[in-house]
């Protein structure tokens, strides 16, 4: 696990980005894993400041994002769909086609989870993943002592996350219980991948993630295991390392 730790949030956004800028100069057509939460918004900033000034281009690029509420439409404000438009895909030139967002509304979810798990296949795999960490170590939406080996499927979410989630909604109740989410397997298959913290918040989590062994009550430690790791830190999360 390579650690990298950065001033601050600027910093942080500015190495993610970059880090991103530098995959789609070698890979025009790369696949991007990508991810929601605060943490990577001022990294989608930075990307459309870059897109505005001609120094990059998604043409060619795919993406899936790790993760969507049970329920939630398109429209609605809190969906992940909604968040990924607002936040980057509006402002890009993302081709429509090759965006991939796992649906949360169907009448099929395992079928659903099959077909996203084989559409990433298709895609050629993940090229670069992008992660944020919950703060009890989830990624995407693995909670706490998933199965390693769970690729795309149904996730009921932990208390801990509904709490941390309701700042985006109204109330608590209104932060749906379910979610569809790639699985533990499913990010380890990604080529490389950039897990950013930021925020005195995360530092608990990130010392464990760096410091305690691989366990699956904490979804992350997995990242152990794989070969082209960065965790990607400013120094308020890496202030208990
Ligand atoms: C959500 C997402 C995760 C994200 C996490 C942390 O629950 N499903 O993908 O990493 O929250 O969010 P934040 O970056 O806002 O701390």
């Amino acid at each position: 696990m390579n650690v990298i730790v950065v001033k601050d949030y600027e910093a942080l956004s500015k190495t993610a980005a970059g880090l991103i800028q530098s995959q789609l100069m070698w890979s025009p057509d790369s696949v991007l894993g990508l991810a929601t939460g605060s943490t990577p918004v001022g990294t989608y900033k930075v990307l459309i400041d870059l897109f505005k000034k001609g120094e990059i281009n998604f043409e060619d690029v795919v993406t899936f994002n790790l993760d969507e509420y049970l329920g939630l439409e398109k429209s609605n404000e809190q969906s992940y769909y909604h968040f990924m438009r607002e936040n980057l895909f509006n402002h890009v030139n993302v081709n429509e086609d090759h965006i991939h967002i796992p649906n949360g509304i169907s009448d099929d979810f395992e079928q659903e989870c099959l077909n996203y798990e084989s559409d990433i296949v298709k895609a050629g795999g993940i090229d670069l993943q992008i992660l944020g960490i919950g703060h009890n170590g989830h990624i995407g939406f693995n909670e706490p002592n998933v199965e390693f080996e769970a690729k795309t499927h149904i996730v009921s979410l932990d208390e801990e996350t509904i709490e941390a989630n309701k700042r985006f909604f109204d109330s608590v109740e209104d932060v749906p219980k379910k979610a569809i989410s790639m699985g533990i397997k499913t990010i380890m298959r990604s080529k490389k991948i950039i897990l950013m913290a930021s925020g005195q918040g995360k530092a608990d989590i990130i010392s464990k993630l760096v410091k305690d062994d691989i366990r699956p009550n904490l979804p992350a430690s997995v990242l152990h295991l794989h070969e082209n790791v960065i965790v990607l830190i400013d120094e308020a999360a890496a202030s208990k390392l």
